[in-house]
């Protein structure tokens, strides 16, 4: 069986996601290529030698340049803040190495061009970790739509509400700084619901948004009694023209009190209507016309059925799964992709073109007007 031996920059929230992942891909997915925890990379060297026990890795770094350079790496994980994304994955494609990347893809578009380029000319496999299309339920959605059950699209509705910094007291963390993050709520749960929709419905085309800071100044980390000012968006809302003709609305908040982490859409076509949630993200939720007359009305399809995608590789019907393993999913898939050198989504390519949708409805945003989506790849294989 073909080893894939992973090299890991970052070690906390996702570090900590990914780790399990490949941990758990061979047990779940056996007959894939078998990932190895070779080593992580972090700039504290009591942290990551900590990080490397308990997430299991062999070996570890205090720079991520010397980890890119070993012969014994193959893939490399980057899920540090978005301000380190282009340089690392730039430097592991000239090296060779296949890349994943955490969301968003980059600052902005120009850095998340150069990343496809480089990945694209090293032909490298490359993914995005958009972890959430890997949810059974979200990829029988998708399957719904494909045999064409739902017919045509006329609206989605996507909302992803947090609200862990409304307290104004919550001092300037690193999602909080432009300079590290890019963007706000926008690009951090925003560029979730972005990439949920492209997935299901389609292309996006032109944006018209409006975004929020509704606590403008913060407590400085470590520097008591000072107050720095913030310069990302608590809140983003937007509408969207998809090219099939479908109509979106998205709200992206970490002011939502009593949200933690409510990320859901709702799809309204031409034969029913679909509805999904991930605080309970093994049910979808279908509306069908075809029903008859009486018994129309939402039926809650629990997706771990042989029927529903990656629900096989689980427990029998009824025993559901959770947050963790939309990763696992995702990271069977990088697997696949490496072991049989071909492309599988979402990669860089989807990466960029999320980052186009989010630069344009920050300019919208200023300029007060609808934007085109200017640029359209098409898709690598
Ligand atoms: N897919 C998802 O649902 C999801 C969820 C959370 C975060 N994210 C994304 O994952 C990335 C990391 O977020 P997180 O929540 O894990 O952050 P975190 O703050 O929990 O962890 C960041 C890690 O990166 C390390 N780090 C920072 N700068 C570094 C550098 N220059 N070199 C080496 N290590 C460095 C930190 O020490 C830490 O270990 C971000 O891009 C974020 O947007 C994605």
């Amino acid at each position: 069986m073909k080893e894939v031996r992973v090299g890991m920059i970052g070690y906390k929230f996702m570090g900590k996601a990914h780790s399990l992942a490949y941990r758990n891909v061979p047990f779940f997915f056996p007959g894939s290529a078998m990932p190895v925890l070779k080593a992580i990379a972090g700039r504290n060297e009591k942290g990551v030698k900590q990080a490397a026990d308990e997430l299991g890795f062999e070996t570890y770094e205090t720079d991520w340049r010397k980890l890119i350079e070993r012969d014994d790496i193959d893939l490399i994980d980057i899920v540090t803040p978005n301000n380190s994304h282009a340089e690392i994955a730039i430097a592991a494609a000239e090296a060779g190495k296949h890349v994943i990347c955490e969301k968003p893809l980059a600052l902005n578009v120009e850095q998340a061009e150069r990343m496809l380029e480089a990945v694209t000319r090293n032909k490298v496999i490359h993914m995005i970790s958009h972890n959430y299309r890997f949810a059974p339920a979200v990829q029988y959605a998708k399957k719904l739509i494909q045999q064409g059950r739902l017919g045509r699209i006329y609206h989605v509705r996507a909302t992803y509400l947090q609200d862990w910094i409304m307290d104004p007291d919550f001092p300037i963390a690193w999602r909080l700084k432009k300079e590290v993050t890019g963007s706000g709520a926008l690009g951090d749960i925003g560029a979730h619901i972005i990439d949920l929709t492209r997935f299901l419905v389609g292309e996006i085309s032109e944006v018209v948004g409006a975004m929020e800071t509704f606590i403008k100044e913060r407590p400085i980390e470590g520097e008591a009694g000072k107050k720095g000012q913030v310069d990302v968006d608590d809140a983003a809302s937007f509408i969207a023209k998809f090219e099939n003709g479908a109509m979106g609305v998205f709200e992206a908040t970490r002011f939502a009190a009593g949200n933690r982490n409510r990320n859901s859409f709702e799809i309204n076509a031409e034969f029913g209507s679909i509805k999904w949630d991930l605080e309970n993200m093994n049910n979808l939720h279908v509306y069908l016309t075809e029903d008859d007359k009486g018994l129309q009305g939402f039926r809650v399809i629990n997706c771990t059925e042989e029927e529903h995608p990656y629900a096989h590789a689980y427990w029998p019907a009824g025993h559901i799964i959770g947050y963790e393993h939309t990763f696992v999913n995702l990271i069977s898939e990088l697997m696949k992709a490496i072991t049989n050198n071909e492309l599988k989504q979402p990669n860089f390519y989807d990466g960029l073109q999320n980052q186009l949708i989010l630069e344009a409805i920050e300019r919208s945003s200023k300029e007060k007007k609808w934007i085109s989506i200017a640029k359209k790849l098409e898709q690598l294989s």
